[in-house]
């Protein structure tokens, strides 16, 4: 009989949502989100966390969800891309919109992780100048360099 890898039960509130599910100790949050929960809007794109596509927010705090488990985080709440203006059908959060105006993406592939940083270092308030951004914003790599289109969406998210 083969054996069957071990697997415990977490409950995760995803985008307002309570999620039960059962994963090996060794999946990461990643990939409890991309593969458990069908929610792609996270990427992998190095899954070393050096690239910051991986970018959601936990208890309203950014986490590369690369580098940490998902047994570590039951009862607590995440938030992707997905989730982020709280109604799938509706309009989109100010930020995902600055991100169109100002032409912030190319491929598109970072801007998930790209916008989700943007929205905690707004919260956090590191987007006092265009330095302040670079620097709060350099765990989110852009293979496209659209960077000096993301400083300026949120510049503008920040009202400068
Ligand atoms: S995929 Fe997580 S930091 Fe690159
Ligand atoms: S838009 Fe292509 S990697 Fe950033």
């Amino acid at each position: 009989m083969p054996l069957e890898p071990p697997a415990d039960e977490v409950e995760l509130h995803v985008n307002g949502e309570a999620r039960r599910l059962r994963v090996d100790p060794r999946v990461t949050l990643l990939d409890a989100l991309r593969d458990g929960l069908g929610l792609t809007g996270p990427k992998k794109g190095c899954d070393l966390g050096q690239c910051g596509a991986c970018t959601v927010l936990l208890d309203g705090r950014r986490i590369t969800s690369c580098l940490t488990f998902a047994l570590m985080h039951d009862g607590r709440e995440v938030t992707t891309i997905e989730g982020l203006d709280g109604d799938p059908e509706g309009e989109l959060h100010p930020v995902q919109q600055a991100f169109v105006d100002h032409d912030a993406f190319q491929c598109g592939f970072c801007t998930p992780g790209q916008i989700m940083s943007a929205v905690a270092l707004l919260a956090e308030g590191h987007a006092g100048d265009d330095d302040q951004v670079r620097e709060w914003m350099s765990g989110n790599l852009c293979r496209c360099a659209a960077y000096p289109n993301i400083v300026a969406a949120i510049a503008a998210s920040a009202g400068r």
